[in-house]
């Protein structure tokens, strides 16, 4: 008699997705960052082994609004075996890293989504704007496209409500990337959205990523910056848009006069790929860097600094709170 496997892979089950508006659905370019993405880490959540037991073809359906990210969540399965102390209790551990605000009834999540979509703003202040082309519905010409990168602090209305949405994507993308404290106000956060116009004028935004950041008192009377998490969601990497979000947080700090440095908290092997190139762009297209004896002096750069900067940081502060926790046996 054939075996019955019970234990489900937490990245495959646990599905996610960005919904919009129906009137939103309809904008060129849509219909790919609607699609359905799994996680790449689930092992802070359901464990280092990353499965999960009891069920047959499992799936945990998480779903946010695509601005508000108001979250929808459904597990459904074929079969679960008898309750016993052995079984995943899937809905109960995901419970703990989510707000508990989220909808489990599908009409109300897809009322909420029309609302939102409606009454939803980036909280913060804009601090850069770009166009890229995306193909329209047709396919054969493009139709340009804006985007948003706002800054925000704890201090900004509804902003801590916003976090507490969008960490998720910290846990479930950035290996070693864990939740920050909330009672630290030395956070602060660049977030990047998609901005649609509708027929009748109105804008709607659509999150596709962010980045936190951790200031630092630096003697005698500056700060310098650490990037300490950083994440573009599935649908929209490889668009450029943390090519975007990395220089926005560059370009900060470089007008920024009471801010020294800007470093960097243990990246990943794909953020160091996209620092150099973003990096190396911008060096090239420094006049002054170009010009030979580059090095001898400071060079005014769009009315601060061009400063050196750190390439790695290889340990925290003693007592520096940290975006990210050693995983241990791996
Ligand atoms: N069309 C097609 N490709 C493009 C376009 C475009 N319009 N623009 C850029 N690209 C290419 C780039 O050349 C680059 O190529 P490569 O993958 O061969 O190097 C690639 O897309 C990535 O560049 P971007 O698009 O600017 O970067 P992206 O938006 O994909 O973000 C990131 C990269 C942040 C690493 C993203 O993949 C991610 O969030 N990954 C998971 C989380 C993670 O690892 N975060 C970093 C942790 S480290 C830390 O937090 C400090």
């Amino acid at each position: 008699m054939a075996t019955v496997d019970w234990t489900a892979d937490a990245n495959e089950a646990l599905t996610l997705s960005l919904v919009r508006a129906e009137e939103d659905k309809q904008v060129p370019g849509s219909e790919e960052t609607s699609e359905e993405f799994h996680p790449t880490f689930t092992y802070p959540i359901y464990g280092e082994e990353e499965k999960i037991y009891g069920y047959q073809d499992l799936v945990i359906d998480l779903r946010f609004a695509s601005g508000s990210l108001a979250q929808y969540l459904s597990v459904r399965y074929a079969q679960k075996l008898d309750a016993s102390t052995t079984v995943d209790n899937v809905e109960g551990i995901l419970k703990e890293f989510i707000p508990p605000d989220y909808d489990t009834d599908e009409t109300a999540f897809l009322t909420r989504v029309e609302e939102d979509a409606v009454l939803f703003q980036p909280i913060g202040s804009v601090v850069h704007t770009y166009t890229r082309p995306v193909p329209n519905t047709s396919g054969s010409t493009r139709e340009v496209v804006e985007y948003e990168v706002c800054h925000a602090t704890w201090n900004d209305p509804g902003f801590r409500e916003y976090h507490r949405r969008m960490q998720l994507f910290i846990l479930l993308y950035i290996e070693a990337g864990s939740y920050i404290n909330e009672d630290d106000d030395a956070w602060h956060f660049f977030v990047s959205y998609e901005k649609r116009k509708r027929q009748n004028g109105t804008k709607t935004y659509h999150f596709i990523g962010y980045s936190s950041v951790y200031k630092f008192y630096c003697f005698p009377e500056k700060h310098r910056l650490r990037l300490s998490q950083f994440v573009i969601i599935p649908p929209y990497q490889h668009r450029g848009h943390g090519s975007e979000l990395y220089k926005t947080i560059y370009n900060y700090v470089l007008l920024n006069p009471l801010i020294s440095e800007l470093t960097v908290e243990d990246p990943a092997e794909a953020f160091e790929d996209l620092r150099d190139r973003n990096d190396l762009r911008m060096l090239l297209a420094n006049e002054n860097f170009m010009k030979e004896g580059f090095g001898n002096e400071a060079v005014s750069h769009g009315g601060g600094k061009v400063r050196k900067r750190k390439t790695r940081v290889r340990a925290n502060p003693v007592g520096a709170p940290s975006g990210t926790v050693k995983r241990t046996g791996k």
